[in-house]
């Protein structure tokens, strides 16, 4: 069995020791120094007995001790296994966004506090210190008072105005022409723009850096009138919904949005992904990887505005089950990973 050591690491000093990371698995591993060296050695795929060989200077009881615990810590791999297959994907298909990538896969399957834990724990998740002050005052700038704003009777500042966060639903469906208006009006294809050098790109009612488009999205539907309860995904170039296998129930889609029993009782969950090449194949700096960010903030910002708008209850979370959601999907979490989720039902009392 040959060994060879995981591409996807990081080390760091953590209070006076060294730690590594495999940031795709998120093991982390206080090492010695010299570990470092055992993990150059496997850079070349090798055996445990070359390994002794090679670190004959040390005992081979301390030299095969180490090997195990960085087995343990999946920083040496198994050559040609799925793990080891999983690791050098990241490698090619993130190369150009490596190391500060590692952010993405270290973030992911976060720890959440439960909806369900008593004020108490929750107040201790928390610092013991103040809140930073909510707004920034310059004391030593002249303030210049603005006019009050007019009150605008127009359908645009209005439902800026009435956008809320929604956590509780009424059992009714909604319609899939509503669910229709949201998915086109928010991830649909508005035009294309001809271009030189890039060919045809599509426009969408939110900007994207260089008109990439990097995010999918994936429908889970609850109670949509019309539509099968199951998950979907939306065609953007064409506006179809494709069913794709996995099924959707308030107890799924709760678990999704990390344990939130609010949003389960959601009518449906519009779950957004990155592809993150196609960002990448452009744009070969880490910095990136911001964009792509800050592109799911627009189209959530959208969704929220058009579900407003169509009176109904909208909501986006970034608590989620990354793993759990992206294997239901069928996506790797590589190329493909989860990002944002927003959800919608009808407002409750209705
Ligand atoms: C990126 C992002 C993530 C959020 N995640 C959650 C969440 O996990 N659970 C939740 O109940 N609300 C979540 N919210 C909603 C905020 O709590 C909410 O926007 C805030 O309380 C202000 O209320 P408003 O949206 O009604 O103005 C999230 C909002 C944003 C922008």
């Amino acid at each position: 069995m040959k060994l060879t050591s995981a591409s996807c690491q990081i080390a760091y000093w953590d209070s006076g020791k060294l730690r590594i990371a495999n940031f795709l698995t998120r093991r982390t591993f206080v090492a010695n120094p010299v570990t470092l060296d055992l993990i150059r050695f496997f850079f070349t795929p090798n055996t445990i007995q070359k390994a002794l060989v090679k670190f004959s200077a040390y005992t081979r009881e301390s030299v095969a001790a180490s090997i195990l615990k960085l087995i343990e810590a999946q920083l040496l791999l198994e050559h040609g296994s799925v793990e080891w297959k999983r690791d050098k994907q990241v490698e090619s298909s993130w190369g150009p966004w490596l190391p500060e990538g590692g952010f993405h896969f270290m973030t992911k399957d976060a720890p959440y506090v439960g909806s369900d834990w008593p004020m108490e724990e929750k107040m201790k998740a928390l610092p013991a210190t103040p809140a930073p002050p909510q707004f920034k005052r310059i004391a030593a700038a002249a303030a210049i008072r603005l006019p009050a704003p007019e009150i605008q009777a127009d359908a645009f500042f209005e439902t800026l105005h009435a956008r809320r966060t929604h956590r509780e639903f009424a059992k009714a469906p909604v319609s899939l022409e509503s669910v229709s208006s949201l998915l086109q009006t928010t991830w649909g294809v508005q035009g294309y723009a001809d271009t030189n050098v890039f060919g045809k790109l599509p426009y969408k009612t939110s900007p994207s850096g260089g008109a990439r488009h990097p995010v999918e999205v994936y429908l889970v539907a609850l109670r949509v009138k019309g539509l099968d309860r199951g998950i979907y995904h939306y065609q953007a170039k064409d506006n179809l919904l494709s069913k794709i296998p996995g099924k959707a129930s308030a107890r799924i889609a709760s678990d999704y949005c990390a344990g939130q029993a609010y949003f389960g009782e959601a009518a449906a969950l519009f779950i957004m992904t990155a592809v993150f090449p196609r960002t990448m194949w452009k744009y070969g700096r880490a910095r990136a990887y911001r964009v792509v960010l800050l592109e799911t903030g627009h189209l959530g910002q959208t969704f929220c505005l058009t579900a407003t708008r169509l009176g109904l209850a909208p909501f986006t979370t970034a608590a989620l089950k990354d793993s759990l959601i992206e294997q239901d999907l069928g996506i790797d979490g590589i190329s493909e990973s989860v990002v944002y989720v927003a959800g919608v039902g009808v407002p409750a009392g209705r």
